[in-house]
């Protein structure tokens, strides 16, 4: 195969968007065209404004800057953009599905599936397909089955190239990942194509980091690599209970641990619970494959990741509630923070979202600050829980602009994201315009805790 010139990507969300932007910056030698159904999110990647495009990611509005209309384009063109294309990403989104077989732990790949079907039905010559979306181990071979029933003789290659980047550190992650992940057939025909995807990637990544193996491996890895990473913060979150009960203290208790090599700092930050797209239905997924294969001491295993994450959500709602006298309400809490965890504007399963909801029920009167969240968004997470009317979300929930403004009066102050700026607030005029006895429930162990009790706070972090 000639080396690749032209690169298309289906979806343009949090993946796709800053995996192309980082692969045209490097290889201007590429063209990138990214594609999405959603016309107005490829409307805000094209905005003249560049600070205005959809993901917020520090750093990206300067990669997409240099890029963009010289080798990177973003359009609704889906088709034109799969037939010129020699390599097609597929970076749609695989949520949990919601009904039917599997509802509540399977990944629904309606979009997946959607996309291979375009693929099929534009193509006219070979290509090499990539999975850049997370997947069930072995959703190459049903993409294999959808792309070579399609009768037109166009050959197709599946790699599987999982994405690691964590939001928030997305371009630091794409420009220096620890290690990038290639699966593919071990055919000669799949080693050409694992050869032009390193070949992508080696424009700007040392060779030893980019791996490669099977696509089954591959598949499962991204998996198991999150379902390791969230099992360390239930882990660490698990203790937080002890730690209350024993006057231990969760931070010296992580900094203890983390600083033996074989188990290592990071990874060890307690905290309201995880939250984010991906780790829970990972997880869930991971639940799903294993029972499907009669596994179910394996699937046991990891669920217990998820019911400690609910439980700490639920713990942290059950707190603030206690310590409010038993009831809270009509009662303002202020939450500083809605993002699933700072330098993101993205809320999918934040932990934000189930402790209003557990408050609301307790018919608490909420305030949110978040510096990157918009208001619409807020609701919009809250409605789809279903657990109550879309008016009532809005008459118990106000989201304020002003972080002084959404504290004023409040009896309560919760820290539901790790914002660094929460830190250099004047806690003192926060103080003095709060209800007294002023509380803080500190959901990230973020705050000087001592410093805000000195002012007159009473404080709960996570584990002290
Ligand atoms: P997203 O929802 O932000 O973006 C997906 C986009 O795909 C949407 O804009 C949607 O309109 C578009 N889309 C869906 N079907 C389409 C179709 N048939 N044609 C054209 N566009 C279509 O999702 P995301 O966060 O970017 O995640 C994408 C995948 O990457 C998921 O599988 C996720 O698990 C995985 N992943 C996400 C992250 C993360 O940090 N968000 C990190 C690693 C991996
Ligand atoms: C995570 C992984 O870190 C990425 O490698 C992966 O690519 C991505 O999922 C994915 O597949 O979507 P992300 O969810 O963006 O990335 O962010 P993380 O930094 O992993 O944080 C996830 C959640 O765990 C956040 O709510 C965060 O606040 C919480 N967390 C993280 C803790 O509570 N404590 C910690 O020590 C670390």
């Amino acid at each position: 195969m000639t080396a690749i010139t032209k690169i298309c990507c289906i979806g343009a969300g949090y993946v796709g968007g800053p995996t192309m932007a980082m692969i045209a910056k490097k290889c201007p030698h590429i063209e990138v065209t990214v594609v999405d159904l959603n016309e107005q999110r490829i409307a805000a990647w094209n905005d003249v404004d560049v600070t205005n495009i959809p993901v917020y990611e520090p750093g990206l509005s300067d990669v997409v800057a240099e890029a963009r209309g010289r080798n990177l384009f973003f359009s609704t063109d889906v088709e034109s953009a799969i037939a010129a294309a020699q390599m097609i990403f597929i970076s749609v989104n695989t949520p949990t599905k919601t009904y039917g077989s599997g509802k509540g732990q399977a990944a629904d790949l309606k979009w997946i599936e959607l996309c291979a079907r375009q693929i099929a039905r534009v193509a006219n010559d070979n290509k090499i397909i990539v999975e850049k979306s997370t997947l069930p181990v072995r959703t190459a071979s049903a993409i294999k089955d959808i792309l070579t029933h399609t009768g037109n003789g166009s050959q197709f290659q599946i790699l599987s190239n999982p994405e690691f980047l964590a939001e928030g550190t997305a371009v630091e992650d794409l420009d220096a990942p620890d290690r990038v992940l290639i699966g593919g057939d071990n055919t000669p025909e799949g080693r050409v194509a694992v050869q032009a995807l390193v070949d992508v990637y080696a424009n700007w990544i040392p060779r030893e980091r980019i791996l490669t193996t099977n696509v089954w491996s591959s598949e499962l890895s991204k998996l198991t690599a999150n379902a390791f990473l969230a099992q360390r913060v239930s882990s660490i979150n698990s203790l937080t209970e002890l730690c209350e009960k024993t006057e231990a203290d969760i931070n010296e208790v992580a900094r203890a641990i983390g600083t033996d090599s074989r188990i290592g700092p990071k990874f060890l930050k307690a905290s309201v619970g995880f939250g984010g797209s991906c780790f829970q239905k990972d997880i869930l997924n991971l639940v799903y494959i294993a029972r499907s294969y009669g596994l179910s001491e394996v699937a046991d295993y990891w669920e217990q990741v998820i019911i400690m994450n609910d439980h700490q959500k639920r713990r942290f709602a059950n707190q603030i509630i206690k310590n409010l006298y038993n009831t809270v309400n009509g009662k303002k809490i202020t939450f500083l923070g809605w993002a699933f965890k700072k330098d993101t504007n993205d809320t999918r399963e934040s932990a934000a979202i189930y402790v209003a909801d557990h408050l609301l029920h307790e018919q608490a009167e909420i305030a949110v600050y978040d510096p990157k969240v918009i208001k619409n968004q807020i609701y919009a997470d809250l409605n789809y829980l279903q657990t109550r009317k879309e008016e009532e979300n809005r008459k118990g929930v106000e989201v304020i602009e002003d972080p002084y403004k959404a504290c004023e009066g409040a009896h309560a102050i919760a820290i539901l994201t790790e914002w660094d700026e929460f830190k250099s607030y004047d806690w003192q005029r926060i103080y003095d315009s709060m209800l007294k006895p002023a509380k803080i429930f500190d959901g990230r162990n973020l705050l000087d805790a001592d410093k805000l009790k000195s002012i007159g706070f009473q404080v709960r972090s996570i584990g002290g």
